[in-house]
């Protein structure tokens, strides 16, 4: 079976947590701080929250703008749940705005129309890794007195004009779920250039508490103090430590990935039933986190016969996304088809591919002609 993505684990990833394991912390100890230092350093950052998974890093940047009942977010219905779930557990309402069909990004040219009185932020996904229009969403953010938020679950260690992913909204949530860029099993982090931010961001993540004690009385040293409502949403050492291992290798992995996404361009490029995704440019490096090809005709019925024929030869293809209102739980919310054409009818025609950086050339080469073939049918 050749999955859609899969982890690299290595000797030195396995060493690291073994080196944790039989240390004196679990957790809450020093490879948390040097995970979350080490992943700002890269990022081009202030500063980053670990924690433990890109959902919570979701909900913990929505706490940290104070997203509450009846506010608004606008984000797109090309993601997975978490972005606009998240959201919803703050008591705000996601308003979906539709994607660009070349890209599968939201579309920036539409994203100001949508905002009203209600909306606090605009949550933005790099799909599938591509960068979206960072500068163009930032300005309007700005214009409007809104907070940019980016879900780069896909996109850690991508860069767009320069500037790595991270550093470009106010705050960026990553996922180091195994299939992303970089894995900690389970795990996210939230990066910022804001200290209030993340202060915030930080007691949210452990309770609510804080050591440093707001009035000044003098206490024993086992204090600490509640002062926010709060979540348990931290990272491990353990995870850390694999997550430190990680990220040594990420710009590797993403070459990798690139060299991959450049062979499937060579070898796919001529078969026309199928569009591929859009290259790398001078102003936007993809961390190629999924590789999405669309069937250029046939529709859902044509994508359900390819797939399940892919499937049925060993190539564990995937579908990345049902748009988010379609689900049931959107939809008793009053969500309805129609709502954005365009991400109803890209979800129609995609299939991600294999795509992960020990991909074998054999392997893919198995997954270009079992498609070439397939794709006639
Ligand atoms: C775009 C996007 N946002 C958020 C998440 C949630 O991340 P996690 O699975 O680490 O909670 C995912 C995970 O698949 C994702 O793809």
């Amino acid at each position: 079976m050749i999955p859609y993505s899969r982890q690299t684990i290595e000797q030195d990833d396995i060493d690291a947590v073994l080196e944790t394991l039989t240390s004196d912390y679990l957790t809450q100890g020093p490879k948390v701080e040097a995970f979350e230092q080490a992943l700002a350093n890269y990022c081009g950052v202030k500063y980053a929250v670990a924690v433990a998974n890109g959902t919570a890093a979701l909900h913990t940047a929505y706490n940290a703008i104070n997203l509450s009942p009846g506010d608004e977010i606008i984000t797109t219905p090309m993601t997975f749940v978490a972005t606009s779930n998240a959201a919803v557990w703050q008591g705000a309402r996601p308003v979906f705005v539709d994607i660009k069909k070349d890209s599968g990004n939201i579309d920036e040219t539409l994203v100001e129309s949508a905002i009203t009185k209600k909306t606090k932020a605009i949550v933005s996904v790099d799909y599938a890794g591509r960068p979206v229009e960072y500068d163009v969403i930032r300005n309007i953010a700005y214009r409007h007195n809104l907070n940019f938020i980016s879900d780069a679950a896909h996109s850690f260690g991508a860069s767009y004009k320069g500037k790595k992913i991270g550093s470009l909204a106010d705050l960026t949530t990553c996922s180091f779920h195994p299939v992303k860029g970089i894995t900690t099993g389970e795990g996210g982090a939230v990066l910022t250039n804001n200290y209030n931010f993340y202060r915030k961001m930080k007691h949210f993540s452990s309770h609510g508490i804080d050591k440093k004690v707001e009035d000044g009385t003098i206490h024993g040293s086992w204090y600490y103090q509640m002062n926010t409502l709060g979540l348990n949403y931290r990272l491990s050492d353990i995870h850390a430590a694999l997550g430190l291992s990680q990220l040594k290798k990420i710009d590797s992995f993403i070459e990798k990935r690139a060299t991959l996404a450049s062979r499937y361009e060579e070898l796919l490029g001529d078969v026309s039933e199928i569009i591929l995704p859009p290259n790398d440019t001078d102003l936007s490096l993809s961390a190629w986190h999924l590789y999405v090809i669309r069937l250029r005709k046939g529709g859902s019925k044509k994508r359900l016969k390819l797939f399940e024929a892919l499937r049925a030869k060993g190539i564990w293809v995937q579908v990345h996304y049902i748009p988010v209102h379609y689900h049931p739980y959107y939809k008793k919310k009053g969500y309805v088809s129609g709502l954005c054409p365009v991400a109803e009818s890209w979800y129609d025609s995609i299939i991600s591919i294999p795509l992960y950086p020990f991909l074998s050339d054999e392997d893919q080469d198995v997954v270009v002609e079992t498609l070439k073939f397939l794709v006639q049918m």
